[in-house]
C-alpha cells in the first residue's frame, strides 16, 4: 500500500493564539488519522504551543527552517538541537521561500539536511523550478542539480524517514498548480535520481510529495497519481477545515 503524508506549511502566519486556536481545530477534525501522516509546521515562535495541544493525537510537528551548527553566536538562528528539545520531529530544508529571499543555496541545503539527520530529525527536502526554468525547457535539470547537490555524502541507510517534496516555484501562492501528469512525470524523475543514489532499498523510507496550490478540490488527482505521496500544502493549511478536507481526501 501506498504511504501517504500530508504537511502543512504555515509560513510567516498565525501569531500564538491563532495557531492554538487553529491547532486545536486541526486535532479534533484529524487528530486521529494515522494514513496519511499529518505533519503541521507552524512558526518557531509556536512550536511549544502546537505540541503541548497535538501531543495525544497522531498529528507530528515540523520546523519550517533550521541552521546547521548546533549552538554557539548565531544571532536569530534555530539549530536541530533546539527543534528536538520541543518535540519537533520534521523539519522543511530548501523551501523555494528561503532560497530566493534568504540566500539557500544547495550547499546550505546539504549542511542543514546532514545537521537535520545527525540530530534524528525528518528533512522535508524542497526541489522546484521557476517558471523562467520551465519556460526554457530546463526544469528537469535544474531539479536533478537540486537534488544531487542536497543529497551528497548522505547515508540514508541510517535513517527511518526521509521527505522530498516537488514544488515547482510558479505554481507556489499562485492558484496554478501543476496537472498531476507533470508533477507525477517529475515526482517519478525525482524517485529514479534518488534510487540512482541510494538504491531501491531506501525507497520505503522516503516519502515523495507534490506542493504548490493545493487545495481541497485538487488534492485528489495529485494523490491519485502511482508515484504522489501526498502534498505540502501552503495557504490551505492556514483553514482547519481545507486542512482537513485535504486530509480527508487523500485516504487511500
Ligand atoms: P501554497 O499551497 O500556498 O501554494 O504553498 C505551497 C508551499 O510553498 C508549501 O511549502
Amino acid at each position: 500500500m501506498k504511504r501517504m503524508m500530508i504537511a502543512g506549511n504555515w509560513k510567516m502566519n498565525k501569531t500564538d493564539e491563532e495557531a492554538i486556536e487553529l491547532t486545536s481545530e486541526l486535532v479534533k477534525l484529524v487528530g486521529d488519522v494515522k494514513e496519511p501522516k499529518v505533519v503541521v509546521c507552524p512558526p518557531f515562535t509556536s512550536m511549544r504551543s502546537v505540541r503541548d495541544i497535538i501531543k495525544d493525537s497522531n498529528i507530528c510537528l515540523g520546523a519550517q527552517n533550521m541552521f546547521w551548527e548546533e549552538s554557539g553566536a548565531y544571532t536569530g538562528e534555530i539549530s536541530s538541537l533546539m527543534l528536538k528539545s520541543v518535540g519537533c520531529r520534521y523539519v522543511i530544508i530548501g523551501h523555494s521561500e528561503r532560497r530566493g529571499y534568504f540566500g539557500e543555496t544547495d550547499e546550505k541545503v546539504n549542511k542543514k539536511l546532514k545537521s537535520a539527520m545527525k540530530h534524528g530529525l525528518v528533512p522535508i527536502l524542497c526541489v522546484g523550478e521557476t517558471l523562467g526554468d520551465r519556460d526554457r525547457g530546463i526544469s528537469k535539470d535544474i531539479v536533478k542539480g537540486q537534488v544531487e547537490k542536497a543529497v551528497k555524502g548522505l547515508d540514508l541507510s541510517q535513517v527511518n524517514e526521509f521527505v522530498v517534496a516537488y514544488e515547482p516555484v510558479w505554481a507556489i501562492g499562485t492558484g496554478r498548480p501543476a496537472t498531476a501528469e507533470d508533477a507525477e512525470d517529475m515526482i517519478s524523475f525525482i524517485r529514479s535520481l534518488l534510487v540512482d543514489a541510494f538504491g531501491d532499498k531506501v525507497m520505503d523510507k522516503i516519502y515523495l510529495l507534490y506542493g504548490g496550490s493545493v487545495k481541497p478540490d485538487n488534492i485528489a488527482e495529485f494523490v491519485s497519481q502511482p508515484t504522489v505521496q501526498g502534498a505540502l500544502v501552503g495557504g490551505a493549511s492556514l483553514s482547519a477545515d481545507k486542512f482537513a478536507s485535504i486530509v480527508e481526501k487523500s485516504k487511500v
